[in-house]
Parts: structure tokens; C-alpha cells; sequence
């Protein structure tokens, strides 16, 4: 049987697509949001209102680049207000000591700082443009302010080798909280999944590396470790299950239960300007279509994992299979898991060839 309904605890606050970066494993979708489609700042507080009202604890920053919103200290501001813990999600581009200062002043909780690889030769060409210097600044600027820091890596097959190499410059930097995430293959990235995938040998030695990290370190920075998820032989549990902790606003308005889920076609998506976000939450079809356990055929629905996995990743199983309401194909139980180790074999000895965006 399926849970009572819970209220979600975060939003997604997706405020723009726009970025200055050129990451290959993006996972925004390949066609992006326009600037003349973001939602203004009225909505956007509105939002904010009615997120709270529904029981929404955390507001994370994010997009694209928050930065490129001139109102985003307005709209950190109308959040502190409103008792919410405000967290920034950033490339940390333009994040100058003025601008800080006003997010500051505005609330803000927390900084999630991004950076591409260790060394700024390497991560500046995973960028696609010099980036890296600025985000040192960025991180120093942060640390001097006071704030809590994250530093996020993104590891691919260009720089899950450089480990060791990311945690000592979170060491450096004085973040509180490294979060070193494998790639996940959902939009853009999925386009460069072959040039991106690990090989398995690499896997296990930056696990290794994480692992007497770890040891050494006893917590300072904290070190969050997604792993890889094609290399498993169980899916994640994505989103802690569908529509049941957190919601994502679009920058169009558009609300969703992943970031992701924008791409299944016919789930019933219901944008903030056509209905309060408590009745999308509680009542659209996007966010009803795979709550709990009843939609799931076999082998998910006879499954004892059913409850801890919830069947993996909707967004995933529609990439692969074209069919949103099938087993994740990364579980070994699926019909479709060759489709995952054929992925990986394939991209064992694949050229480091990746598609970039075009401004
Ligand atoms: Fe999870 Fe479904 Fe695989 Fe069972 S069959 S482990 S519920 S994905
Ligand atoms: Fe959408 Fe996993 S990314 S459910």
C-alpha cells in the first residue's frame, strides 16, 4: 500500500538556464529555456510564499548560472523573510566581493561552488573558457564572509583520475563539505555519455582514494561521494522517490518532480502562473504519475527492494527505454540492463570526444 502524502522539504529553484560554462556533462536539457521565458520576480516571490506554506524548509538556488539574475539578492531577501534556508547553487563566475556582500546582507545560508577539475589548465578545457581563477577568488570571498562552503566536482572519465588531487583543493580552500558526484547522463550530458563514462579500474581507485580521504580528514571537509550509477547493479533511489521530498520550479514556471522529468512526454506538467504550487504538489498528474508503489510492473512490483529503490530512476528508464514507467535499466534485474553494460563496455576504449553547447 502506499504512504500518506508527505510535504516536500526543498525547492529547486531553477531561476535561469542561462550559464556562462560549457560543461559536456550538463544535465539541463538540451534545449533550454529562453531569457523571455523566465519567470519575473513577482512570480518567482510568490512562489517562494507559496512553497513555504506547503511545508518547504530549504530553498536551493540554482540553474544555469543564479548569478545572471540581477534580482536573485531580491529574491534570496523575500526567502530569508519567509524562514526558509537559503542556499546558492553557482559556477561562481561573478561573484565579486559587491555582490556577495549584498547576499549576504540579503540572508544568504550557504554556497554550493562548483569547480571543473583540480588545476585550472584541466578544468578551465572541461569549462570551456578560464574559469577556474575566478572561482578560487569566489571560494576565498565566501570563506572570508563567513559562510558555509561546498565545493562540488563533477567526475567524468577526463578527471575522476585527479581525486586526490580535488579533495586537497578542498582542503586548501577551507570548504566545509566536498560533494565529489559521478556523472549522471540526463540532458546534455547524455549526449557525451560515451566520452564521460569511467572505466570501472578508474572507479575503483578514486573509491579508494575517497575511502583514506576519509580516514584522514575525520570529517574536515566532509566528503559526500555519489557513485557511479551505471556501474551498479542496483539503481539509485532517485529523488528519494517521485514527487515525495522536493519539487523543481523551471525557469519557464514549469513545476516538476526531478529537474529531468521536463523530457517525458505526456505527464501532465502545470506551471506556477496556472495553479497554486500546494495543488500541483497534492494533485497534477506529473506529480501523482509515480508516487509510491502502484504504478510498478514486475519485476519492480514483486520486488522486496521495491520500497528502498523505488523502482531507480523514471528519468533514466524513459532515456533508455522510451518508456518512463519501466525498471530502471541500471537494476540487474531489468530486462534492459544490457543496455547499461553495453554502455559502459562501449565506452571503455571510446575517443574523449565530447559535444560542447554553442552560445
Ligand atoms: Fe529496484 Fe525494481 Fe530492481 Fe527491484 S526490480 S531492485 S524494485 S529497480
Ligand atoms: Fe527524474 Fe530520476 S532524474 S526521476
Amino acid at each position: 500500500m502506499d504512504r500518506p502524502l508527505d510535504r516536500p522539504l526543498g525547492l529547486l529553484a531553477e531561476l535561469t538556464h542561462r550559464c556562462p560554462l560549457h560543461c559536456p556533462y550538463c544535465s539541463n536539457p538540451v534545449a533550454l529555456v529562453g531569457r523571455r521565458a523566465e519567470l519575473p520576480l513577482g512570480h518567482w516571490r510568490r512562489v517562494l510564499d507559496e512553497a513555504r506554506e506547503l511545508g518547504v524548509l530549504q530553498v536551493h538556488f540554482s540553474g544555469g548560472e543564479p548569478l545572471l539574475r540581477r534580482d536573485l539578492a531580491e529574491l534570496v531577501a523575500h526567502a530569508h523573510g519567509l524562514g526558509l534556508y537559503t542556499n546558492l547553487i553557482t559556477g561562481g563566475q561573478a561573484l565579486s566581493e559587491r555582490r556577495l556582500d549584498r547576499l549576504v546582507a540579503a540572508g544568504l545560508d550557504h554556497v554550493q561552488l562548483s569547480v571543473q577539475d583540480a588545476e585550472a589548465a584541466a578544468a578551465d578545457a572541461v569549462a570551456g573558457r578560464p574559469a577556474h581563477g575566478r572561482k578560487l577568488a569566489a571560494a576565498a570571498r565566501v570563506r572570508a564572509a563567513g559562510l558555509p562552503l561546498t565545493l562540488n566536482a563533477v567526475l567524468h572519465r577526463a578527471t575522476i583520475g585527479h581525486t586526490a588531487a580535488l579533495i586537497d583543493l578542498a582542503e586548501r580552500l577551507g570548504a566545509d563539505r566536498l560533494e565529489l558526484a559521478n556523472a549522471q547522463f540526463y540532458g546534455w550530458a547524455l549526449l557525451n555519455r560515451r566520452a564521460l563514462l569511467p572505466t570501472r579500474a578508474q572507479l575503483a581507485r578514486a573509491e579508494a582514494v575517497v575511502a583514506a580521504a576519509r580516514r584522514r580528514l575525520a570529517g574536515r571537509p566532509e566528503i559526500s561521494y555519489v557513485p557511479a550509477d551505471y556501474h551498479g547493479e542496483w539503481p539509485k533511489p532517485c529523488m528519494h522517490g517521485w514527487g515525495s521530498r522536493q519539487l523543481t520550479v523551471a525557469p519557464d514556471g514549469d513545476v516538476l518532480p526531478c529537474p529531468a522529468a521536463g523530457r517525458i512526454p505526456g505527464l501532465g506538467i502545470v506551471n506556477v502562473r496556472d495553479a497554486p504550487l500546494a495543488e500541483i504538489w497534492f494533485r497534477s498528474p506529473a506529480f501523482n504519475r509515480f508516487r509510491g508503489t502502484s504504478w510498478m510492473r514486475e519485476p519492480c512490483r514483486g520486488c522486496p527492494r521495491r520500497e528502498i529503490d523505488h523502482g531507480g530512476c523514471r528519468c533514466q528508464a524513459f532515456e533508455l527505454t522510451g518508456d518512463a514507467a519501466a525498471t530502471d535499466p541500471v537494476c540487474r534485474l531489468s530486462p534492459h540492463h544490457a543496455l547499461v553494460t553495453g554502455a559502459v563496455r562501449d565506452a571503455e576504449h571510446a575517443p574523449l570526444h565530447i559535444v560542447r553547447r554553442t552560445p
